[in-house]
């Protein structure tokens, strides 16, 4: 199967046919990767570059090890260390490095947009790893892989993103890809994180109380409050976020059902997470980073146009 894309900018950009596809190859890489050898020769002869503007430890591993296990040839660039501090531009930047035959743009970028931007300047095919606050689309696959692999489906089933709604490319992320795929979606946290017109604007459900919100869903994906994105106080404390909207282990022994708690990480302990949640039986948050190194096989594989055609 091929994708409808040249480029995964965003998951808004993909239709269900290319989620179900790219989900689909992920669960073959995946096994893939329980091999003794994980390793296929793929993308021998495919060389991309991962871009890393902002900091990251997951999706900049993630991609290095998919790369890896596809046999690509890679290059890592950050801009702390580089030519950016000397005032050289994105453009110029990625040109010099495409200039050197490379085939495919990992992104990260705090801008949001960035990514779009260089999709309508450069030939290579781009992957976005998160931008600014607008879409980080490979998180919400690999979230979407770990529901699909323990519910079954994606169809029908409740997912409540709780936390700081207003400055995630997580959660804008998984809301467009759940609701292509049928599952029901609730956005929880506090008034002041939760953008005006969710509802109306994302055909989602609004809630402000947490305790309803684990009532309601199936899985809860517990989002970081992004403090270095935020320029006015949208709360009180640390301390009263986490008693208002902190997920305790003792509301999960209080619902009469098991309910599954991801996170995309980093997690803020103690604030929308407590460790005996983050650590506990109902946590998805370590296979989510495992499942992670598969769909990014899956992505690369797909938008290298090496899928069955
Ligand atoms: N989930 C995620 O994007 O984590 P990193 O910022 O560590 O890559």
């Amino acid at each position: 199967m091929q994708l409808s894309t040249k480029h995964l900018l965003g998951i808004r950009d993909l239709l269900p046919q290319d989620i179900q596809t790219i989900l689909d190859t992920a669960t073959q890489f995946k096994e893939v990767l329980q091999r003794p050898i994980k390793k296929v020769p793929s993308l021998r002869d495919v060389t991309i570059v991962n871009l890393f503007y902002e900091n990251s430890t997951r999706t900049r591993i993630s991609f290095e090890l998919a790369e890896k296990r596809l046999s690509a040839d890679t290059i890592n660039f950050s801009s702390s260390g580089s030519s950016v501090s000397k005032g050289e531009t994105l453009l110029d930047t990625v040109n010099n490095i495409l200039s050197m035959k490379v085939d495919m743009v990992v992104m990260r970028h705090s801008a949001s947009g960035a990514p779009h931007f260089l999709a309508k300047h450069i030939p290579a095919a781009i992957v976005n790893a998160g931008d600014g606050i607008n879409e980080h689309p490979t998180q919400a696959l690999l979230d979407a892989f770990s529901i699909r692999e323990k519910l079954g489906t994606l169809e029908g089933s409740k997912i409540a993103i709780i936390g700081d709604i207003m400055h995630s490319r997580v959660a804008l992320s998984n809301i467009y890809l759940l609701k292509k795929m049928g599952a029901e979606v609730m956005v929880a946290g506090p008034p002041t994180l939760i953008p005006k017109h969710m509802a109306e604007a994302f055909d989602v459900k609004v809630e402000y109380n947490l305790k309803k919100a684990l009532e309601w869903c199936d899985v809860a994906n517990v989002l970081r409050i992004q403090l270095e994105r935020q320029n006015q106080v949208l709360f009180s404390s640390l301390r009263e976020y986490n008693l208002a909207y902190g997920v305790k282990k003792s509301m999960l022994d209080n619902l009469n059902k098991e309910i599954l708690i991801m996170h995309p990480g980093p997690i803020n302990r103690g604030v929308e997470l407590d460790s005996d949640v983050a650590d506990s039986h109902h946590s998805l948050i370590l296979q989510q980073v495992e499942n992670g190194v598969a769909v990014r096989m899956a992505v690369l594989y797909l938008l290298a146009g090496r899928g069955e055609s």
